[in-house]
């Protein structure tokens, strides 16, 4: 006799239903910390309703690509008359307005990464994305400009503050660079966790590190309990994750930016959690405070081979896609023309 395949109740339909009734994980990280999404998917954007929304140079070539928002493409090559750097900057706020019809906080809307050591051309690119945005009727207040968190992006961060462009510096791997931040009085940093946890699987030649002692989530709490020790007022905001058990032990940290896969698991996962980061926990074990100036900055820096590492590689992916946009535009622009 064929005996029918038990239901697992556990994982099955029910299960999802109760945890719909019950707090689910994201409910309750966001009694813990300000829940952003990663994304460049505006639709998924408009799903998850988080506070506030972050974009990078990546994100939107997958969304420029995608024929669903390809009428932002569209509006920006038109609004630009061939010139293709307009379209570019026309193209990051499209999207960055879009995005901003679906979250009552900010976005986020990153500045070439060719200029990561250029640090008035950083602070021009900047002051144009602003210009755009406020031309269209978007506060300042509502925009993030993103910046490579090189000794230049810090200094144009600095610069940018005081005018009131508030900027959220990316890219950050180092605790060099989360204490230039934290000096510079900039808004708001992305410590990166996922890029931290890959290249060190890839250094020890695993498939996994566990969450206690993954370095990307030490990283972010390291930089947490500083910042809160010594009062400073720069926002932390975890960034770059692979799985859910690295945001879970991030909870408490003032931001997390999520990308809409790992959003969809926490909403399927039973509530509630822990809270980790905590100003109590911080208070006490902060460690003494630094002062950054350019040569301990490039010295502690470069002290750090995964942060050299990576900060290098992640301005040329962010340039690669950029040009990959670029290309696109070029193209979209050529037939629009030949039509
Ligand atoms: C967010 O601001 C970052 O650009 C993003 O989290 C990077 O994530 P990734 O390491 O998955 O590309």
């Amino acid at each position: 006799m064929v005996r029918p395949a038990p239901v697992n109740l556990c994982n099955g339909p029910l299960r999802q239903a109760i945890i719909a009734l019950m707090n689910s994980q994201l409910d309750s990280l966001r009694s813990h910390s300000l829940v952003v999404a990663d994304t460049g998917d505006i639709e998924a954007v408009a799903r998850w309703k988080p506070q506030d929304a972050t974009t990078n140079p990546s994100l939107l070539l997958t969304s420029a690509q995608d024929p669903r928002f390809r009428h932002l493409v569209d509006a920006a090559i038109k609004e630009a008359r061939g010139d293709v750097p307009t379209a570019m900057d026309g193209l990051f706020v499209q999207f960055g307005r879009e995005i901003l019809k679906h979250v009552a906080g900010r976005v986020s809307t990153e500045v070439d990464a060719r200029l990561s050591f250029d640090e008035e051309g950083s602070i021009a690119k900047a002051r144009r994305f602003i210009s755009l945005y406020e031309k269209q009727g978007v506060s300042r207040e509502r925009i993030l400009i993103k910046l490579s968190t090189t000794w230049e992006g810090i200094r144009a961060a600095e610069k940018l503050e005081k005018e009131g462009i508030h900027c959220n510096m990316t890219l950050l791997f180092s605790f060099a660079q989360a204490v230039a931040c934290a000096e510079a009085g900039v808004t708001l940093i992305s410590p990166f966790v996922g890029r931290i946890y890959d290249w060190y699987k890839s250094a020890r030649k695993v498939d996994d590190i566990p969450v206690a002692e993954d370095p990307g989530v030490a990283s972010v709490t390291k930089i947490y309990a500083y910042y809160k020790k010594h009062g400073y007022k720069t926002q932390v905001m975890g960034a770059s994750f692979r799985k859910t058990d690295q945001i879970l032990a991030l909870a408490g940290c003032d931001l997390l930016t999520i990308a809409p896969d790992l959003l969809d698991k926490l909403q399927k996962a039973e509530g509630p959690i822990e809270r980790k980061l905590t100003l109590e926990g911080a208070r006490k074990t902060g460690g003494d405070k630094i002062h950054m100036d350019e040569k301990t900055f490039r010295w502690m820096h470069n002290e750090d081979a995964m942060a050299t590492d990576k900060l290098a590689e992640g301005i040329r992916k962010f340039d690669a896609d950029a040009r990959k946009l670029e290309s696109l535009i070029i193209s979209l622009a050529a037939a629009r023309a030949a039509a």
